[in-house]
């Protein structure tokens, strides 16, 4: 899956960009990603509810909205209220993160849990059994257009593992950094969904992007 991030998108024209992304066959994203950043958990701000709820309404391809916001407990499960297809909250920020994953899923959302590259996968690992999808950053969270940090992929060939073997049933999504040169290594470690934000918006042709992209995971014959 290819989930271009439209924190790399023209933010006046935020409809229009989704579009782009959402024509027919391997040019056509998976997921649109939506980071929506508060200004305290990390030290950018972009957008939140409203905006979150006005794209939901428009997008024909489903919203994967990553907060990286202060207690998402408290903020989280309104953004699966107003559409979001799946959320995804720090595992840093919440409180609880168990009771979080259920009330986003109540809400009618999937619960995404991520983790900062300097996070250890392993002290939450219990936690992980109550959410839908792991989100592992390849770049310090905040902004766009930074470089991959390689070995992040550690954590994602133990998610591989322990999904490939039953003991955890979850979606494993990478996000920051990933591009022409960089997207193959995370596929062969066992990557299922890749964040895109400058490697397709800053293309030319972001469905051409989205089709090369696609090419190069499906040409390592890594994990379907
Ligand atoms: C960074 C965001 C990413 C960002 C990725 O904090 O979570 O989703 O948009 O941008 P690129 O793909 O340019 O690294
Ligand atoms: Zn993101």
């Amino acid at each position: 899956m290819i989930a271009p991030s439209i924190l790399s998108a023209d933010f006046a024209r935020l409809g229009e960009e989704i579009e782009v992304v959402s024509g027919t066959g391997d040019a056509r994203a998976d997921w649109v990603h939506v980071d929506v950043m508060d200004g305290h958990f990390v030290p950018n701000l972009t957008i939140g509810l409203p905006v979150v709820e006005s794209l939901s309404r428009v997008s024909r391809v489903p919203l994967d909205c990553h907060l990286m916001i202060d207690d998402p407990d408290r903020w989280a499960p309104d953004y699966a209220e107003r559409g979001a297809y799946n959320v995804t909250v720090h595992a840093e920020a919440a409180h609880d993160p168990v009771m979080l994953a259920k009330n986003l899923r109540a809400a009618g959302a999937q619960a995404g849990l991520s983790v900062k590259p300097g996070t250890s996968l392993e002290d939450h690992l219990e936690v992980l059994k109550h959410y839908d999808t792991l989100l592992v950053m390849s770049v310090e969270p905040g902004f766009g257009g930074q470089s991959f940090i390689p070995e992040v992929l550690d954590k994602v060939r133990l998610a591989r593992r322990l999904v490939d073997t039953g003991h955890l049933r979850l979606l494993v999504e990478i996000d920051g950094g990933i591009n022409d040169d960089t997207i193959e290594q995370a596929a062969e470690a066992g990557v299922d969904c890749f964040v895109a934000g400058s490697a397709v918006y800053g293309a030319e042709d972001p469905g051409v992007a989205i089709e090369r992209l696609r090419r190069r995971v499906n040409r390592c014959g890594a994990h379907p």
